[in-house]
């Protein structure tokens, strides 16, 4: 997952991320359904519709059990839609029983002023919402949606900004939305949202590429987002999450604003996610057979972790003779799948394949 998090306030930054060891001490994403009332066109779990076998209710309880129990410090409510599921409030209602802290991903169309009251006296440490654009009829194309789905979900963002719970508005960055983080950039900063993330596609599930910036291009839209965002107010914070990035010379002149909080790729090493059908992936976006480690109705969360998750835990083709891979982990492995269609191929992102790219930007002041 790359993403660039622009901090307009001060949160939670997650102490595990520059931790190398592996032990699922980071968090479990859980795509608690695949239903989504949404058909974004980018959506890399292509939700819509409910999968065949998806957890029940007491399946669903056993598994919050079963990751405190492991000592799992927190759950990434995300899907599909989650507040679509009936079972939703008694599962979150769980998870704080067990003192298992709580972000949730939600296109927010379903929540109104007091289940976001609801969330917030639970301690919801953060929801992030995608709003991708400000132009609602284009927001509306994207998510396959009517207008009137844009006006409700602002009037939820800007709810959610009366409560204590960290409001995240993100964006998926495609040529279709080009002028989006400009525009939420504004946005955000107008109404004092905590934070925005900028999202780089992951070509998995509906995200097809003819739709997406290429590579260098992304890497030029990125040094132009970082500038804008820094001639608001220099001592803002971002963070970049982007195994690769390290290794970027021309980044490195920003590090005063910058914060690389992401020490390579965390999937199968410190994070791992679940699909709504039990399946144990290394990350959320991961939903596809072929990462599937196994399923918690047939083996314990603790023996899949254990013994699965293989392929992650050691270099990628390419990655073996390294010397940034102490740092990168060999980049992103769902965004090289996206780019490769190869389990162990290579971040397309890999500072190695953009060389190019990189020196036209250094060229370029800050
Ligand atoms: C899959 S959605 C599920 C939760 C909820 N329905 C939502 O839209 O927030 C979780 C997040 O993934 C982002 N996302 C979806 N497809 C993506 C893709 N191909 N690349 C990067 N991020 C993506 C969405 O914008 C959203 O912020
Ligand atoms: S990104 Fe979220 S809202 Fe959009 S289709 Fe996927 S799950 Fe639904
Ligand atoms: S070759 Fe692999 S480990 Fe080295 S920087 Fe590129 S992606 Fe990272």
């Amino acid at each position: 997952m790359l993403r660039l998090k622009l901090k307009f306030n001060e949160s939670h930054v997650d102490e595990t991320a520059k931790n190398k060891d592996v032990a699922l001490k980071g968090c479990i994403f859980w795509n608690i359904t695949n239903k989504c009332n949404n058909r974004c066109f980018y959506c890399f779990s292509s939700s819509g519709n409910m999968k065949n076998k998806e957890l029940s209710t007491k399946e669903a309880l056993n598994f919050i059990k079963e990751a405190a129990d492991y000592g799992v410090p927190r759950f990434v409510i995300s899907g599909g839609e989650p507040f679509i599921r009936k079972d939703i409030w008694t599962l979150l209602k769980e998870m704080r029983n067990y003192n298992l802290q709580i972000k949730i991903a939600s296109n927010c169309t379903l929540l109104n002023k007091e289940k976001i009251n609801k969330l917030d006296k639970m301690g919801v440490m953060s929801i992030q919402t995608p709003l991708d654009t400000l132009d609602r009829n284009l927001y509306a194309k994207i998510k396959n949606t009517n207008p009137k789905q844009f006006d409700k979900v602002i009037k939820n963002i800007n709810l959610i900004n009366q409560t204590n719970i960290h409001n995240i508005v993100s964006c998926v960055l495609t040529k279709v939305n080009a002028d989006g983080p400009s525009q939420l950039m504004k946005f955000c900063h107008d109404k004092n949202i905590d934070t925005l993330s900028i999202f780089q596609p992951i070509p998995t599930g509906c995200c097809s590429l003819e739709k997406l910036f290429s590579i260098p291009e992304y890497l030029v839209k990125m040094k132009e987002i970082i500038d804008e965002f820094i001639s608001y107010d220099k001592k803002w914070l971002i963070d970049i999450e982007g195994p690769t990035f390290e290794s970027y010379d021309w980044l490195k002149r920003y590090s005063k604003y910058i914060r690389v909080n992401f020490a390579g790729c965390k999937a199968g090493r410190r994070i791992c996610a679940i699909s709504a059908d039990g399946n144990l992936i290394p990350c959320p976006c991961m939903d596809l057979p072929v990462f599937y480690e196994g399923n918690i109705r047939e083996r314990s969360l603790k023996d899949i972790w254990e013994n699965g998750f293989k392929l992650f835990r050691e270099p990628p083709r390419g990655c073996e003779q390294c010397k940034k891979y102490n740092s990168c982990m060999g980049g992103c492995r769902i965004l090289a799948y996206g780019y490769t269609h190869k389990t162990n191929g290579m971040d397309p992102t890999c500072f190695k394949l953009n060389q190019d790219t990189s020196k036209k930007l250094e060229k370029i002041n800050v």
